[in-house]
């Protein structure tokens, strides 16, 4: 059944896990999610971005999402609005029937300029009033997503901040982080410990100065009952680069939050963890072997049913390895 966000959140907190919240774009993404929370038992949030809403538009993501819930009517599956850029933007999604919606306020409507904090705070609350009248989940971010080795803002997918950041943008900060969740009243809050979205997060395996659990455990001290998120969350495993770079692929050194490490945060309130690129390279890994070992093949079903048994590999490891396997 379609859920609220915040049901699974609180549950999850309960219990002390993390939910691996995976962005969809189209039906065989679905499918593996599905296929995955099915074998293992666990609850589904699904995310449609901006880039999601352009590529397969709003209706055809619905309708994927609810073909997933009437196939696996015992699976809780959550809809959720991927950084909606305004309160227009998440006014839309509610709608639709999204269940959950994000109010991304770190950045101006333009997704690159840095947004001032009483900005942030007013669009969050204005969704967080309108959908909390409709029992519809609200996150927000505070902190701006983006690398503390290069101190930039990520852009590798077209939405983060422009130009260099300080270290006060790229942490979020406890007092501010209580002050925002007081004044908006959200749900779940989206924090910048030094993740950014895309595959090129980190240029080596990230260490306490560049990757911030340390930033959890304060936030979470200060605020214990708020339900953290964690954007930029893929672990951009070895194994997949080497798989893509073995079958023709170019992509360049580079590291992603090991699984580890979201392990100890799910220890300190992180209860959302979102992931999009991991299931790009597992896909594209698995496209690349099969076309290579298959030149003479043609159907888009063949190489796409490998694609959705690497997503679904990728996904079943991940709700094991973050305690919601056994959850739904
Ligand atoms: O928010 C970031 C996600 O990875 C989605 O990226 O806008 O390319 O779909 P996208
Ligand atoms: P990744 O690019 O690390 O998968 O992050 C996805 C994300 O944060 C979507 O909002
Ligand atoms: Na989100
Ligand atoms: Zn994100």
């Amino acid at each position: 059944a379609l859920v609220s966000m915040r049901q699974l959140l609180d549950h999850a907190a309960e219990h002390g896990y993390g939910i691996p919240a995976f962005n969809v774009n189209n039906l065989e993404q679905v499918q593996a999610i599905m296929e995955a929370a099915h074998e293992t038992d666990s609850p589904v949030i699904m995310q449609a971005s901006a880039g999601a809403r352009k590529y397969a538009g709003e209706e055809f993501l619905r309708h994927l999402i609810q073909a997933a819930v009437e196939s696996y009517p015992h699976i809780p599956v959550v809809m959720h609005q991927d950084h909606g850029q305004s309160p227009a933007v998440c006014q839309g999604a509610i709608d639709l029937g999204f269940s959950s919606v994000m109010m991304d306020g770190s950045l101006k409507e333009d997704g690159k300029t840095i947004a001032d904090y009483e900005y942030n705070v007013e669009v969050t609350r204005t969704v967080v009033e309108a959908a909390h009248r409709q029992g519809v989940t609200v996150e927000g971010e505070l902190g701006c997503l983006g690398s503390l080795e290069t101190m930039q803002g990520d852009k590798e997918d077209g939405h983060g901040a422009e130009g260099t950041l300080s270290m006060e943008q790229l942490l979020t900060d406890p007092e501010q982080a209580a002050d925002f969740v007081r004044r908006t009243q959200l749900d779940a809050l989206a924090i910048a410990i030094g993740t950014s979205h895309g595959a090129y997060k980190f240029t080596r395996k990230p260490t306490g100065d560049i990757l911030s659990i340390k930033r959890v455990k304060e936030i979470h001290a200060r605020l214990p009952n708020t339900h953290l998120v964690m954007h930029g969350s893929s672990s951009v495993p070895q194994d997949l680069l080497a798989e893509i770079r073995e079958f023709g692929g170019d992509m360049k050194e580079t590291y992603g939050v090991p699984v580890e490490e979201i392990q100890e945060a799910i220890k300190y309130g992180v209860r959302k963890i979102n992931i999009d690129t991991d299931i790009r390279l597992a896909m594209t890994a698995a496209v690349r072997r099969f076309l290579f070992e298959n030149p003479s093949k043609f159907d888009p079903r063949e190489f796409l049913k490998p694609a959705r048994l690497a997503a679904k590999k990728l996904c079943i490891e991940r709700y094991q390895q973050f305690g919601t396997a056994g959850h739904a």
